[in-house]
């Protein structure tokens, strides 16, 4: 399975974010990470569907759209409008999960389920099969910039085994406090995509970091 990087334009200059986009079309990231925050699922607001829609008219990268927000499916046709290709949603925010996905699937979306660091895997057991993406928060989510939580690869070795175990094609995807330090080993313990914020955009030099990401 491959190894792909999705850079999180939360991280990014604001006042550049054109730039920033097309850096990462220019880059050898694969995904474009959009962090959704409602304020109420996470104690902090990010921005909506309008950044969404216009990373979408820059982007060559398929936007993969990461919801911190409560009840996620009251938007999710304004996403897939917005131009989101991937579209995630907690686990801790929705009730009727396979619904949701469903749903996600529907519009045409892949569909992606988040787990808190506290959230234990087995929690996915039987949602598995139906999900095209599981994302592991290795932080609380809400902000860039935190500390990796270590307990995180334990928990994606058991997310590998309980895909394997149920025949998901699901891939991994992890964020929160990824860096060129941890990349290598995440991918060794079942990781296919790595999102990273901080380490990818507070670089000079961010195209060289996604492409030594790659090769960690
Ligand atoms: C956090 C977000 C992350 C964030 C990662 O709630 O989901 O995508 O941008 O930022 P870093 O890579 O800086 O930890
Ligand atoms: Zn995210």
């Amino acid at each position: 399975m491959g190894r792909y990087i999705a850079p999180s334009l939360l991280a990014a200059d604001f006042a550049n974010l054109r730039q920033a986009i097309e850096m990462v079309n220019q880059s050898d990231a694969d995904l474009l990470h959009l962090d959704i925050m409602d304020g109420q699922y996470v104690p902090n607001l990010s921005f909506g569907i309008p950044i969404v829609k216009t990373a979408k008219k820059i982007s060559t990268k398929p936007l993969d759209v990461h919801l911190m927000i409560v009840q996620p499916e009251r938007y999710f046709s304004q996403f897939r409008d917005a131009g989101a290709n991937h579209l995630t949603i907690h686990i801790e925010a929705c009730n009727h999960l396979h619904r949701a996905i469903e749903e996600i699937h529907e519009l045409g979306m892949k569909a992606g389920v988040a787990l808190n660091p506290h959230t234990p895997v087995s929690f996915l057991e039987e949602i598995i099969p139906f999900v095209d993406q599981v994302l592991i928060m290795s932080v609380n989510p809400g902000f860039g910039g935190q500390k990796f939580i270590e307990t995180s690869y334990d928990k994606i070795r058991k997310m590998r085994s309980l895909i394997e175990q149920e025949h998901s094609s699901s891939l991994i995807e992890v964020d929160g406090g990824v860096d060129l330090q941890n990349a290598g080993k995440l991918f060794e313990a079942g990781v296919n995509i790595l999102v990273a914020g901080t380490t990818i955009f507070h670089d000079p030099d961010p195209k060289a970091i996604i492409r030594a990401m790659k090769k960690a």
